[in-house]
């Protein structure tokens, strides 16, 4: 969602801003804007469409400015259009605002201010806040901060702002409710951003800013204060990823790089799980053996990709460790009255760690008595932050909106959380434990082997191009594989896709299948739950009615009846849902070229989900 970046020290502030928000545009947005901290009035420019179009309307008649601030905008309220683009502006164009979340009250907002003179110049919720900011900062005799502290107490709703002022243009403020925002610590300069890769390039110090605190940032200064204005402590961190990670690397896409990165992305996770005495490690954890013999149940929460990922938890924790699991949308969770408590854990999963639903969910979960551990790929972002405990996946930035490398660590993370209770709990033997880690181990070198082999199935995809509707199917594992499947190939190529459990075709979805309807069979189990002759009856059903079968499958399977079969390599039949997703999304990659889509910015999409 709407990316944020602010700059002020020695350099050119343009060239930061714009450089910032190349880098976050990744979260997806349909317009950009900055604003220049000119004397007398602030320099402000904003274009709806992508970052080219503004870097075309600023030419190079462009101030000399050292601070400033920059927008990209993923519209909730208006539409993408020049005016509604940030930043904006109080009537004097001497500050400007720029905002990430929804303010809720905007409307009463916008009546009162209107009714004392202001006039509006776009349909946005954010405008009010300028105008807003704007009277309590000729209150405050020109304090941004106290101003900002002021006007936060009047708004509702879920936000980052940032905000400069003509009359002191090195100074930028910003503040943060359920949104995020980092401090960048840099030598005499200094910076705010949506996230650190808006400016890895120049500083790897970084500070990440708790909820409702005011941040103050000059070339030579940051301060923190909580909305009383008391000044609070901060911890800086230190960024661990190579800014080189977010970039392609020689790929066409970042989807592919991150694809690619996969196998990494899985060792990296399971580096250290593994202690001397062949135990499964996970000190993260912070539960005694009793707490956890003590367990009455897990839920996972999450959204999206992260959610089918909670899916396959449920499979493997339940099998193993022998703990009920529930496996719920985050966005459903807390309208609904969960029966949870204190003998409840609650794993969230999400790759930003900032998106709102999951972070709602678990705040709700906390407050009902459960313990959260979250599984995140961002290090303290705000769902790790607000978690009791935190298993990091180690995939690396991921910039493409359409996870991928990231649910594969998920995947890996949740087998190592299923492994470490069963062995806890003493309900699987330390052979079957290690035996089943040993499986894991071979999962990179798996992975490698199937990206090896893809050059077949890139064709194949290209000749369904224009089909109009693609249907996945899956029994076990091969049920949120198919889910994710779907997923990925609406994200990308935005075809109808759906993905169901194969016995569940003959209940209703069978009637969608017509003549060359394809369908995507996930049959990679082996006979280990007597569940491939079970799919092989639903290629048959479905080929009698038209479909072109296409079926993903382990190699030792005898596959009759497919018009075309992509092989796998074995494996348990639990650790299958790693491989059997990679043909998957390479099959959606594939298709979104074929169509002609924007492959890392899926259109309407944003890689961090940060409004509920
Ligand atoms: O950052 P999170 O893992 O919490 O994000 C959850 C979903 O928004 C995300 O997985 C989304 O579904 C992806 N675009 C899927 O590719």
């Amino acid at each position: 969602m709407c990316g944020i970046v602010g700059y002020t020290g020695r350099h050119s502030a343009t060239e930061h801003l714009i450089e910032g928000l190349r880098r976050l545009e990744y979260r997806g947005y349909d317009s950009a804007g900055i604003a220049l901290g000119t004397p007398k009035k602030l320099f402000v420019e904003k274009r709806a469409g992508k970052l080219i179009n503004l870097e075309n309307s600023l030419g190079k008649a462009i101030p000399d400015a050292h601070s400033g601030i920059g927008h990209t905008r993923w519209a909730t309220h208006g539409g993408p259009s020049d005016k509604n683009a940030h930043p904006h502006c109080d009537n004097e164009g001497k500050l400007a605002v720029i905002h990430n979340g929804i303010i809720e009250n905007y409307a009463e907002l916008r009546s009162d201010l209107e009714s004392r003179g202001h006039t509006f110049d776009s349909e946005t919720d954010t405008e009010s806040v300028a105008h807003l900011l704007s009277e309590l900062h000729k209150g405050h005799k020109g304090d941004l901060a106290s101003a900002m502290r002021e006007a936060v107490a009047l708004l509702r709703g879920s936000f980052t702002l940032l905000a400069i002022h003509s009359d002191n243009p090195e100074v930028i403020v910003g503040v943060r409710r359920n949104s995020p925002l980092v401090v960048g610590l840099g030598e005499g300069e200094n910076f705010l951003a949506s996230d650190v890769s808006a400016f890895i390039e120049y500083t790897k110090r970084a500070v990440a800013l708790g909820q409702d605190e005011v941040v103050t940032i000059t070339p030579s200064s940051v301060s923190i204060t909580d909305l009383k204005g008391r000044d609070l402590a901060f911890k800086e961190y230190e960024i661990t990823w190579d800014s080189k990670a977010a970039e392609k690397g020689g790929f066409t896409h970042f989807m592919l790089k991150e694809i690619f990165e996969q196998p990494k992305a899985i060792a990296d996770t399971l580096l250290g799980r593994l202690g001397d005495k062949n135990q499964i490690v996970l000190d993260e954890l912070h539960l005694t053996k009793e707490e956890i013999k003590g367990l009455a149940k897990i839920v996972v929460l999450a959204c999206g990709t992260a959610y089918h990922a909670g899916l396959v938890a449920k499979y493997a924790i339940e099998k193993w460790a022998k703990i009920p699991v529930e496996v719920e949308l985050a966005s459903e969770f807390r309208y609904r009255d969960p029966i949870i408590d204190k003998q409840t854990l609650v794993i969230a999963i999400s790759q930003s760690g900032e998106t709102m639903d999951t972070l709602m969910a678990l705040r709700y979960a906390k407050a009902q008595g459960a313990r959260v551990l979250a599984v995140c790929n961002t290090n303290s972002s705000t769902i790790p932050r607000e978690s009791d405990a935190v298993l990091y996946t180690h995939a690396g930035p991921e910039i493409a909106v359409a996870s991928t490398k990231a649910f594969l660590t998920q995947l890996i993370a949740v087998y190592v959380i299923g492994l470490y209770l069963a062995q806890v709990r003493g309900v699987m033997s330390g052979d079957d434990i290690r035996k089943i880690f040993n499986e894991m181990d071979e999962l990179p070198a798996k992975v490698e082997q199937i990206l090896e082999t893809v050059e077949p199935l890139r064709e194949l995809t290209r000749s369904f191009s224009q089909s109009t509707s693609v249907l996945f199917l899956g029994r076990h594992i091969g049920f949120p594989v198919a889910l994710e499947g779907a997923l990925k190939l609406k994200e990308l190529a935005y075809m109808h896709a759906e993905g169901f459990a194969g016995g569940e075709l003959k209940h209703g979805p069978i009637a969608l299948i017509e003549e060359g309807t394809p369908v995507i069979a996930i049959l990679p189990f082996g006979h280990e739950y007597s569940l491939d002759e079970k799919m092989l009856s639903n290629i048959q059903e479905v080929k009698a009615r038209g479909a072109k079968v296409i079926v993903i499958a382990q190699e030792d399977i005898v596959v009759q009846g497919a018009d075309h079969v992509i092989r796998i390599p074995g494996a348990p039949a639990l650790l299958q849902a790693v491989l059997a997703t990679v043909p998957l999304q390479v099959f959606a990659y594939e298709m979104a070229i074929a169509r002609g889509n924007d492959v890392d910015q899926p259109r309407n999409l944003a890689k961090s989900v940060t409004v509920e």
